[in-house]
């Protein structure tokens, strides 16, 4: 398994969108957080954006929805041309039915956690997903701590993919930095976000580059 950086454009100047797009062109996804200012504090980006977004990256692009009602809305992300939609545990009325129906549009589909949701109820759902999205940081806002607390968690989601003889990625989203992303990577993650770290660099392409080195030295 190698490292994916999966930039989050949450705090880009979204003044020259194509811009900020082309710094990440050497990521392996670009990020694009949705929020509904309901099942997170903060409104970010609907879907003539993330339309934006999309026709601007010239790398695959994750869909990160914090919404309620994501059984209603995800298919339209889908629809896009994202290559992989991630839907919350906590939001999702009938997670298997969304899962397959996102499938059946073709993309990678991702199950995400609060830090306060353990994945022990999902694990039968597990081989429905091609990623479990493990929240470092209470969702809404870039720029965060990164969560020492949930380490365990995703040692465990690990462990039960391993057990369960699956091929799912684990992602990690919210403060990770050149300062997290080793212990990211030593609990089992592969596929990391990171916002803050990338856009605030002087070089986000030297960012990128330092970040997937470093963590596929502890995968
Ligand atoms: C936060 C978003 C993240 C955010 C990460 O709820 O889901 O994707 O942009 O930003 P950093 O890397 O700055 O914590
Ligand atoms: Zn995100």
């Amino acid at each position: 398994m190698t490292a994916l950086i999966s930039p989050s454009i949450l705090n880009c100047d979204f003044g020259h969108l194509a811009d900020e797009m082309d710094k990440i062109a050497t990521a392996d996804y670009a990020h694009i957080d949705i929020m509904d200012n309901h099942f997170v504090p903060n409104l970010a980006l609907g879907l003539p954006i993330a339309e934006a977004a999309v026709a601007n990256s010239s790398v695959p692009c994750d869909a990160h929805l914090m919404i309620e009602q994501p059984d209603r809305w995800a298919p339209a992300y889908a629809e896009l041309g994202f290559a992989s939609v991630t839907f919350h545990a906590e939001a999702a009325m009938a997670p298997v039915k969304l899962a397959r129906e996102l499938h059946a549009m073709g993309v990678r589909t991702s199950l995400a956690l609060r830090p306060g949701t353990p994945i022990e109820p999902y694990i039968d759902l597990l081989p429905e997903f091609d990623q479990i999205l493990v929240m470092t940081v209470e969702p809404g806002f870039g720029g965060q701590k990164f969560l020492d607390l949930t380490l365990p968690k995703i040692q465990r989601t690990r462990k039960a993919i391993e057990d369960a003889g699956l091929d799912l990625w684990i992602q990690v989203d919210g403060g990770v930095s050149r300062e997290t992303i080793e212990r990211a990577a030593e609990a089992g993650a592969n596929n990391f976000v990171a916002g803050s770290a990338v856009f605030k660099a002087e070089d986000a392409v030297a960012e990128i580059a330092e970040l997937r080195r470093l963590a596929n030295a502890h995968l």
